[in-house]
């Protein structure tokens, strides 16, 4: 039967595995100087190596070879490749996430060894198991018993408690590097006698984003056509990319300002089954086509395609100002890291067409609006109404409102913020909060307290603001999917033992809303004291900016696609 690379190419000792050498260091030290902890915690990206780094250090603290462990052929070795050594034992929480199964571990954990030196209790997806599944784990890891050892593993450490991370020694598993999978990719392809192309290769390892197990099941599926000869094209045809005429179309609709056609022609690829970050990669791609073309005179053996496309390029290349692409190139880079960890990416993506196709019209609009809006109600999609992105409004909003830009009111966002110590908190007028039960409402400390002067009030938006964005980044540094919610949040207040999260849109509100535990736990660690958030939605007429050109612009793009943004300028 066939078997899965992924499957067959899980790594029997530390010198097989890719990347993570930080990883590995620490641990070969660790069993050679018999200095081995009782409990860690894996955690990383999917199919970085957490499980098969678990099954190596299980491995070594049982192998009886006398040289470098483990050594993968001794019969301990060989019988936890198998998985029938008794001292090893896997957990997935995902499915035994119960206080009765962690109760029956804790039995367990009392025997001692039968067959090795060391019981090794490998728990996947950790983050899975209950609150008092939890518990009953914390007991075990605060009294580990001798000759026993704990792996746990999570690609989401942040929802895991405190008390649990601190009784582990953690080690983060890196995305493996681009070139590192592609050397991998071009053995296997020719141990299996495979003609492959350096693009084809390149394509497959950007794809595999750095998760090891991705990159391999994407090379199995390609093998799997038997060709003996596999290039670019072989690889697209799989990834079901679309071709350089759709992204030619794209550009040139995004170049001439037709913003809703633009987004009716990404609906319609979306709707064939094409996968969003997939045509975010592939456009931002094409850019840089647009860019090799502009500047070489060949540039076949950097763009690996077909003559026929290559024309398509440079046509359209030599009417397209490298400015363009500088800022679609930069812009699109961005979103594309950002949707990493996004479930929407598609709403990024789509605020990249109205951004790169109004930008250029950003000091142009009062002459000439970016659509007509005739074009757009006949053309928008009507699918994106589904993921609360009413595409059609950019009609209403793209035309410029040069009175009212001309005059923000910075006076409103002080209205609207509630005094926190002379007056009891109320909503805004606009605003509906949305409390959770217990949260407790207590004075505030001094960075909050209703500032006297304008200069006290900038202070503290700043000081707020500052306090927000390290939230943001210790958010994203734990893995969350924090990019989005630092474009679409500000934080309003804070006091004692609560914050207030404003969002401009319901549909943003729900989404932060999900993460809120997460900022609880994140900003409660950042102040040293623990406070729980509410989100707040308001009309974002009453969310002033500070300037009035980047705030007529994030309005309009806000009004356009239905998400709060706040621009960089
Ligand atoms: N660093 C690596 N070096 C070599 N192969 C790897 C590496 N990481 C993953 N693989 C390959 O991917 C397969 C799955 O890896 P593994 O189960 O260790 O990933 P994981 O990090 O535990 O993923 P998940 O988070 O999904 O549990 C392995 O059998 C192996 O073929
Ligand atoms: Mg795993
Ligand atoms: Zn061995």
């Amino acid at each position: 039967m066939y078997q899965a690379l992924y499957r067959t190419r899980r790594p029997e000792v530390f010198s097989e595995v890719l990347g993570q050498k930080h990883i590995i260091k620490i641990l070969k030290h660790q069993i050679e100087t018999d200095t081995v902890s009782h409990a860690y915690l894996f955690c990383g990206t999917r199919g970085t190596g957490k499980t098969t780094v678990a099954r190596l250090l299980a491995k070594a603290v049982n192998c009886s070879s006398k040289g470098e462990r483990p050594c993968g052929r001794c019969p301990s070795c060989e019988a936890i490749a198998r998985g029938s050594f008794m001292d090893v034992i896997e957990i997935d929480a995902a499915s035994n996430n119960g206080v009765d199964n962690i109760r029956e571990l804790r039995e367990s954990v009392k025997y001692p060894p039968q067959a090795g030196r060391k019981k090794v209790y490998i728990v996947d997806e950790v983050h899975m198991l209950s609150s008092g599944a939890f518990n009953a784990l914390l007991k075990t890891l605060e009294e580990p018993p001798e000759n026993v050892i704990f792996i746990l593993c999570t690609t989401e450490p942040q929802k895991l408690p405190q008390t649990i991370l601190s009784r582990c020694m953690r080690l983060d598993f890196k995305r493996v590097p681009q070139d590192v999978l592609a050397a991998d990719m071009r053995q296997i392809a020719e141990e299996r006698g495979v003609n492959i192309t350096e693009g084809a290769i390149r394509l497959l390892a950007a794809n595999a984003d750095g998760s090891v197990r991705d990159g391999l099941s994407i090379l199995d599926q390609v093998l799997a056509s038997g060709d003996s000869e596999i290039d670019r094209d072989t690889v697209l045809d799989y990834l079901g990319t679309v071709g350089t005429e759709f992204f030619t179309e794209l550009t040139e609709l995004v170049s001439q300002r037709s913003t809703g056609e633009a987004l009716a022609l990404l609906d319609k690829a979306l709707s064939d089954g094409k996968d969003a970050k997939q045509l975010m990669k592939d456009w931002n791609a094409h850019y840089r086509n647009l860019m090799i073309t502009k500047f070489m005179r060949d540039p076949e053996d950097l763009l690996n395609m077909s003559e026929d496309n290559i024309k398509k390029v440079r046509e359209q290349s030599s009417h397209i100002s490298f400015e363009e692409i500088d800022e679609a190139i930069r812009r699109i880079s961005k979103t594309i890291n950002d949707a990493r960890w996004s479930t929407q990416p598609r709403i990024l993506m789509e605020l990249d067409i109205v951004a790169l196709s109004g930008a250029k019209g950003r000091y142009m609009q009062v002459e000439k609006p970016a659509v007509q809006p005739e074009t757009v109600i006949r053309e928008a999609p009507k699918e994106a109404a589904a993921v609360h992105t009413p595409v059609p409004e950019p009609v209403k909003t793209l035309e410029p409102e040069p009175v009212k830009a001309a005059e923000p009111e910075p006076v409103k966002a002080a209205e609207a913020e509630p005094e926190p110590v002379k007056a009891p908190e109320t909503d805004p007028a606009k605003a509906t909060e949305v409390h959770r039960e217990d949260v407790p409402q207590t004075p505030a400390t001094p960075i909050e307290s209703e500032p006297e002067t304008g200069q006290k009030e900038e202070a503290r938006i700043t000081e707020l603001s500052k306090l927000w964005e390290e939230v943001m980044d210790e958010g994203e540094t734990t893995g969350g999917s924090f990019n989005l919610i630092r474009s679409w949040t500000r934080l309003k207040s804070l006091r004692q033992n609560t914050y207030t999260v404003s969002v401009a849109t319901e549909f943003a509100a729900k989404y932060v809303r999900e993460k809120l535990d997460t900022i609880d736990k994140i900003i409660s660690s950042v102040l040293k004291r623990s406070v729980r958030g509410s989100v707040v939605v308001e009309d974002p007429e009453d969310i002033v900016e500070e300037s009035a050109p980047s705030q007529d612009y994030a309005k309009e793009i806000r009004d356009a696609i239905g998400i709060d943004i706040k621009l960089e300028d």
